[in-house]
Order: structure tokens, then sequence, then C-alpha cells
């Protein structure tokens, strides 16, 4: 029998401008764990690879909760910087790396 699925919270905004607001994105990242906007890694991989290499440096604007970043280093792209305007994003993408033994590689 399929289990169900887990309830996801309600972090949908009532207009579109609330996409504009810090509050909003604080509220959201408060509430939501993981979410990517577009497919996840493995669907893109194969074009990212052909153009990021090791030796490049990567600068993640907006990186949210995503785990493009994870998904980046474990291919061996090392150089990474994940930024974000939400300070609550910033810190739980930190912990969640720290809990994932990337400890040494936060600046
Ligand atoms: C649509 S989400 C995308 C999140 C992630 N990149 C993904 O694909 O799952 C947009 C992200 O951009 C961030 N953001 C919005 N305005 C920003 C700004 N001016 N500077 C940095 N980040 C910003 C939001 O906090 C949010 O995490």
């Amino acid at each position: 029998m399929d289990r169900p699925e887990p309830e996801k919270p309600d972090v949908l905004p009532s207009t579109a401008l609330a996409y504009l607001d810090r509050n909003y994105w604080d509220k959201r990242f408060a509430q939501e764990e993981h979410y990517e906007w577009f497919k996840d890694y493995s669907h893109f991989r194969h074009i990212v690879l052909q153009h990021i290499k090791p030796q490049s440096s990567v600068l993640e604007l907006g990186c949210g909760n995503s785990q493009l970043c994870e998904e980046l280093y474990r291919d061996g792209i090392t150089e990474l910087t994940c930024i974000d305007l939400s300070p609550i994003a910033v810190e739980k993408m930190k912990q969640r790396l720290i809990n994932k033994g990337y400890k040494e590689q936060i600046g």
C-alpha cells in the first residue's frame, strides 16, 4: 500500500508581488524545508556539466532551500557561493550542510 504524502506547508503567496518581499521569503523558509523551483539537478546535470568544470567558481544567486549546491559539490565543483535575500534561508542551509557533514567547507 502507498504511504500518504507528508503534508506540505501552505506557502503560496496571495499575490505574485509577495515574491519581492523579504518577509515573504523569511516566513516561507521558516516553514518549508526543501523545494526545487525547477526540476531537480538530475534532470539538467548533463547540461550543467558541459559548462561548469571542477575549477569553475559558481555563484548561486537566490539559493533558497534548494539542494543544487550539494549536488554540484558531489560532482566535484567545490568553489561554490550560495547567497539569498532571506537570512533564514541562509541559516537553514548552513545548518543542513553542517548536519550532512560539510562543516569544513562552509566559510
Ligand atoms: C524562486 S526562489 C528560487 C530558489 C532556488 N534557487 C531554487 O531554484 O529552488 C527565489 C529565491 O531568490 C531569493 N531572492 C529574491 N530576491 C533576492 C535578491 N534580491 N537577492 C538574493 N536573493 C533573492 C528568495 O529569497 C528565494 O530564495
